[in-house]
């Protein structure tokens, strides 16, 4: 199997991505090396979502490119992966002739070994067993690019809760959290590598470790906190009806823990949040929000919502744009319902037409848009810690009438707003700034998606490198 090429296309949310990072870790482990041309590829993955339909569609597109490939190089090796091969399984195999294995989403382990099944027998796998407990592997992650500073680490795979709409806890199992141990592990070893940053994952973190007895999320982060040379540490998704007092305590005591949290509400109707099952009220999460800026007045605060929930009547949706104007959030991701298999909401009556949900999510679109502005352009004139992630692009600024090469930097904010500064240098030698480096940018512009503004340079408070004086002030 030496020197064979694989490429993979992750489709889906940040868990589909740290499983694709695992699975490519696999692959290298057995000889496979990473390739960015899908043309020159020997095997074909692709990590699947199945949120909603569009997400599933988009798979089956590409797996409809693959079976041209195929036919022009029929040794080429496909395989499913995620969430729609979790839910579709043996339908895959039937309906696709040229696609060699699909596994579920608790099978990333047993890869290797369907790999060199295939390799042997020329047979076709399909892998759905869902594992009752977590596989750790003992073997110390590598960073997969020396240059990734922010890194995805998930801890608890799963989800018990049921909201009508959704289809996780039927693709991704039941919930079960990883051990402490194992985390703090993989969190060191990545941070060893030159990890800055690391976002933790699961479809409710704040459940996390309740169920196996393990240690609660608060102590958990604090855990990481300590841990050496990390900078900055995140965490998704946490669901409103197990948002803790501990929790909110930790925005006023950790000093890695970013000031931002995403707290999805899907709607500001009692009546739909009912109906979605998901155990809080719109007068719950308006008094957790207020919480929250108490204990941390900066923090940033994005979110979900779904529009067209069947039954939901134009007074319901009314209730969620008077929840959005009260709360001011600093972003959110506004989606069209759509059913799903095995989502008992596929059966409920009301169905919002295509046009009408069209028409919501755009409403919503209109007036995030304008609540963003306005939260940005509060922005302009201050000061803000950012997390350099690397250069966007080299460009050429004017500078006193000679143009002077510069170039553009980007990194986020604790408030995770993308910054973008220029420096302007003269020697290419010397950069000064490093990435995943902190360091300080006044906010000068501001855009829809993101802050412009300019380095602070030589005040106390962050490390600046030689080559200070080149520094745009
Ligand atoms: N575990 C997370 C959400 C994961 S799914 C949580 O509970 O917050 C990400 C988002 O997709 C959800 O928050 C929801 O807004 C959206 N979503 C899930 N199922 C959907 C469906 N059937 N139709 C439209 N949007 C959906
Ligand atoms: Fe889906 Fe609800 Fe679980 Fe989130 S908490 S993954 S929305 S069932
Ligand atoms: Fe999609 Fe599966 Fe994530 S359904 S959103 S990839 S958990």
């Amino acid at each position: 199997m030496k020197n064979k090429k694989f490429y993979i296309n992750t489709i889906g949310c940040q868990m589909n991505v740290y499983d694709s990072e695992q699975i490519a870790e696999r692959l290298q482990r057995i000889g496979f090396v990473m390739e960015n041309r899908v043309e020159d590829a020997d095997l074909v993955i692709v990590n699947t979502c199945s949120i909603r339909e569009k997400a599933e569609q988009k798979a089956f597109s590409f797996l409809g490119r693959l079976a041209k490939m195929k036919r022009e190089k029929p040794r080429l090796m496909v395989g499913v992966c995620g969430c729609v091969a979790q839910q579709e399984g043996q339908k895959i195999v039937e309906r696709m002739p040229y696609v060699d294995f699909v596994l579920g989403t608790q099978a990333i382990e047993r890869l290797p070994a369907a790999i060199e099944r295939i390799e042997r027998q020329r047979c076709r796998i399909v892998d759905v067993n869902m594992a009752q407990e977590i596989q750790e592997t003992a073997d110390i992650p590598t960073c997969g690019n020396p240059h990734e500073i922010s890194r995805f680490v998930t801890i608890m795979r799963g989800c018990d809760n049921y909201c009508t709409y959704c289809v996780v806890p039927y693709v991704r199992g039941r919930e079960t959290s990883r051990e402490p141990e194992n985390i703090i592990s993989e969190i060191k070893s990545l941070v060893a590598n030159g990890v800055r940053e690391i976002t933790l994952l699961g479809q409710n973190v704040n459940s996390y470790g309740q169920k196996q007895g393990l240690c609660d999320f608060p102590t958990l982060l604090k855990r990481i906190n300590d841990v050496e040379g990390l900078l900055r540490l995140r965490f998704t998704t946490s669901h409103p009806k197990d948002l803790s007092d501990g929790l909110i305590a930790a925005f006023r005591s950790m000093e890695k823990l970013c000031h931002h949290i995403h707290l999805p509400v899907q709607s500001g109707s009692n009546d739909v949040l009912a109906r979605m099952n998901r155990r809080y009220t719109r007068e719950k999460y308006l008094e957790m929000v207020a919480n929250l800026r108490e204990a941390c007045p900066e923090i940033a605060i994005t979110s979900d919502i779904i529009v067209g929930f069947p039954g939901e009547t134009s007074e319901d949706f009314e209730q969620t744009k008077a929840l959005i104007r009260q709360v001011e959030f600093d972003s959110l991701f506004a989606f069209i319902y759509s059913d799903r298999p095995n989502a008992p909401s596929g059966r409920f009556k009301g169905k919002v037409t295509e046009k009408e949900k069209k028409q919501r999510l755009q409403d919503v679109f209109d007036l995030q848009t304008g609540i963003t502005q306005k939260i940005h352009a509060s922005m302009k004139g201050t000061i803000k810690e950012v997390l350099v992630e690397g250069t966007s692009k080299k460009q050429v600024a004017e500078n006193q009438g000679r143009a002077i090469d510069a170039v553009q930097w980007t990194g986020r904010t604790s408030g995770n707003k993308i910054v973008n500064f220029i420096q302007n240098h003269v020697s290419h030698v010397d950069t000064g700034i490093q990435v995943g480096e902190m360091v300080r940018v006044r906010i000068e512009k501001t855009f829809p998606h993101s802050l412009r503004g300019s380095l602070i340079t030589g005040d106390s408070g962050h490390s600046l490198a030689k080559g200070d004086e080149s520094y745009a002030a």
